[in-house]
């Protein structure tokens, strides 16, 4: 029920510290990860050579940033795959390959078919899914639920942290596996962690009306640009997914080191462009490439609106507004920074006037291939 809330995505996103918190609680004992659904997998685990991530729309940007992670922690190399081309192609895979994939309603058709496709040739398979019982995990070896709570309005919000966050505690828990960080790393990892429901309810409080009132503001935009770098470029994408979803405007993401390679010739005087800055003090050579490609627009005319953490000057002189997030580690931004773009997204096209819980052409969960 949609309790006093205008939408259901307005009452999932609220939800939002609520979802990481639920998908971490109880999962996390003495500073480290305590998964009693990963139990008896650490030697698949220590050898398998290689991961792939296959999902679909929003799922798969969840395992983008999940591949960053898992790379930079457990130093395994991970491919993200959309589960629609994966079985087209006959992917390299067999059973050093452990294949994962990201799914809320867990009845995705097209992951479903990657999944029984993954199976076939011998993969391990393990599902991260936020239905209890769908079809999805039955089909896999292993499963881990995200407790993000039953997500209704299409556009999938609260169920995208979640399965962020399941993501990470797996990638610290194998990383500690495969000897890569140290049990003190990881508790270092986890604390940062268990800090972000709080920082996404930090940004829901003090910046929710601000974007809403913004968004309100940029009801007849025509066309908006998103921009990232590493853990920002998935959610670039998410941010532009989110906005032709339920707004119908035309929206892209990139990332901002491709800008120089074909998209800047888009930006004109105007011409709207959200750009997800990293963090100056946890990540300062990308901090210094993005606020150069700031720059770059900025002079172009472009209107930029900055998503940047708070205490960051360098952005103020060359941004026309700037969303503030809470400090956090480099790799623990995305699971801040997509709060403001879920909200611009629902609060431009509730000033449309447009239903945001079922925007026109699309159904919550995709059951034909
Ligand atoms: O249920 P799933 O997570 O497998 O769904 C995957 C996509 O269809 C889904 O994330 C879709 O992109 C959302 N409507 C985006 O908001």
């Amino acid at each position: 029920e949609k309790g006093g809330w205008s939408s259901f995505m307005a009452k999932e996103v609220s939800e939002e510290p609520e979802a990481v918190a639920n998908t971490l609680r109880g999962r996390i004992r003495d500073g480290v990860v305590a998964i009693p659904e990963l139990d008896g997998l650490d030697d698949l685990f220590r050898e398998v050579s290689r991961i792939v991530i296959i999902a679909a729309g929003t799922a798969a940007y969840a395992g983008m940033v999940g591949k960053y992670a898992l790379e930079t922690w457990a130093r395994v190399p991970v491919d993200v795959d959309l589960a629609h081309e994966f079985h087209y192609r006959d992917p390299v895979i067999g059973p050093d390959t452990l294949v994962i994939s990201i799914s809320q309603s867990g009845e995705t058709m097209d992951t479903l078919m990657a999944v029984k496709y993954a199976r076939e040739r011998g993969a391990k398979t393990l599902s991260i899914c936020n239905t209890q019982g769908a079809t999805i995990p039955r089909e896999s070896d292993a499963i881990v639920y995200t407790h993000a709570g039953p997500e209704v309005a299409v556009a999938s919000t609260k169920a995208f942290v979640a399965q962020i966050a399941a993501q990470y505690l797996l990638a610290l828990h194998i990383a500690l596996v495969r000897g890569k960080l140290s049990r003190t790393e990881v508790a270092q990892h986890l604390l940062e962690l268990e800090a972000i429901p709080e920082k996404i309810q930090h940004i829901l409080d003090t910046e929710q009306e601000h974007i809403e009132q913004f968004a309100h503001w940029m009801a007849d935009t025509r066309s908006v640009l998103f921009l990232g770098r590493h853990v920002g470029y998935p959610i670039a994408l998410e941010g532009a997914l989110k906005l032709k979803e339920i707004s119908y405007i035309h929206a892209e993401g990139f990332a901002a080191g491709e800008l120089k390679h074909g998209p800047i010739a888009l930006i004109e005087p105007g011409q709207p462009v959200f750009v997800i800055v990293p963090s100056p003090r946890e990540a300062p050579v990308m901090h210094s490439k993005v606020v150069s490609n700031i720059r770059e627009i900025h002079a172009r005319g472009a209107r930029v609106i900055a998503i940047a953490e708070e205490g960051d000057a360098a952005v103020l002189p060359i941004s026309d507004e700037v969303l503030r997030v809470p400090l956090a580690g480099a790799m623990f931004e995305p699971l801040l920074a997509v709060v403001p773009l879920h909200i611009f997204a629902m609060g431009l096209a509730t000033a449309k006037g447009l239903d945001v819980d079922q925007p026109r052409n699309l159904a919550k969960s995709v059951t034909v291939e």
